[in-house]
């Protein structure tokens, strides 16, 4: 079985019935509903689901970078222990050593009156105990490493001097700088243009080959996501809706959300004529959830019963879904 095959294997991650709700005098938000997900050591698991989902919460959540009016309950398992019981100062010692993410916008993460060796060396000085020389050979390696050209000239540039995505190579570069165990990367290629977004992917890929590293990998696009994790999570309003191997979720996917979001992505082909179904409406706001699938008010198929009562999650098919419909 792939969903048994891929769970042999060590979790490093284990976030069980995360619910993170945002607290206002006027009214309270909960972002993410009970979100349950498991990231095995070295592998890749992309997390989908439209704007507004809950995926970036999802990944603030993990990493413990909440606003003080959010409220979170669960349990996230790091290696075995509950991140959500750790001193802040315990946690800060897993934050970017042993969990780092990436965002993003990577000017938004840049400094920029500082050149990009600059930052690279402060990183790299204050994760390990090198001298300044030793540092600074690192970080030209580290250019290297995420392919920018002329990394000993370009080791001496500011952040404006590189292209969006050289930038979002250096931000690579400075994650990867940290050696970390797992990498959340929420949506690290949405501000890069189609070709570029592919490349950043194949990097992150190959660098996560070498080191054995594992990804949370964050998107809205589920071709990006189908294509290069070994495991998905489908998000809709604050819920996991269906996880499975890639295979399943899109040649075999239970849940009509999921249906629809394989329906709404593009065919390269032109010859094929396959009719693409755009998902109906908005998603609700999260301060107006639906009773019942909170899917109900979009899906096509959804029965009387999907207005009442909330589905669980079972195995059907390859995947496992919510879903009322047989
Ligand atoms: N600091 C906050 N205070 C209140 N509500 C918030 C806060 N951050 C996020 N939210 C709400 O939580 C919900 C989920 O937001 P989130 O940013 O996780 O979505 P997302 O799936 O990452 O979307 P996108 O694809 O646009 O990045 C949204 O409705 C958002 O308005
Ligand atoms: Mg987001």
């Amino acid at each position: 079985m792939i969903l048994e095959g891929i769970f042999n294997t060590i979790h490093m991650l284990h976030v069980n019935d995360l619910q993170t709700t945002f607290i206002s005098k006027k009214e309270s938000v909960t972002a993410v509903d009970g979100v349950s997900l498991r990231i095995p050591k070295g592998k890749v698991v992309g997390l989908v689901g439209e704007s507004g989902s809950g995926k970036s919460v999802t990944a603030y959540s993990i990493m413990g970078l909440l606003p003080a009016h959010a409220k979170r309950t669960g349990e996230i398992l790091w290696k075995g222990q509950d991140l959500t019981t750790l001193s802040d100062k315990k946690l800060q010692s897993i934050r970017g050593k042993e969990i780092a993410l990436i965002l993003q916008n990577p000017l938004a993460a840049l400094n920029p009156v500082f050149t990009v060796g600059n930052q690279l060396v402060e990183t790299i000085m204050l994760h390990h105990q090198v001298s300044k020389e030793e540092a600074t050979a690192r970080a030209i390696e580290l250019l290297k490493r995420v392919q920018i050209p002329d990394p000993e000239k370009r080791f001496y540039q500011y952040p404006h001097e590189f292209s969006l995505g050289m930038c979002q190579r250096v931000m690579i570069a400075l994650t990867v700088s940290m050696m970390p165990e797992l990498l959340i990367a929420d949506e690290p290629t949405a501000s890069l243009d189609v070709t570029v977004q592919a490349q950043i992917m194949l990097l992150l890929k190959e660098i996560q080959a070498q080191d054995n590293m594992s990804i949370l990998f964050i998107s809205h696009d589920l071709g990006l996501i189908a294509q290069n994790c070994d495991y998905v999570y489908i998000m809709y309003l604050g819920h996991i809706v269906e996880e499975g191997a890639p295979s399943a979720i899109f040649h075999n996917p239970q849940h009509p959300y999921t249906q629809a979001l394989i329906h709404a992505i593009p065919d390269p082909n032109p010859d094929n004529k396959m009719e693409t179904l755009p998902i109906q409406g908005d998603i609700p706001s999260p301060m107006n959830i639906p009773k019942g699938c909170r899917f109900h008010t979009r899906c096509p198929k959804a029965l009387d019963r999907c207005k009442t009562d909330v589905p669980i999650m079972q195995k059907k098919g390859d995947s496992i879904s919510a879903c009322w419909l047989e």
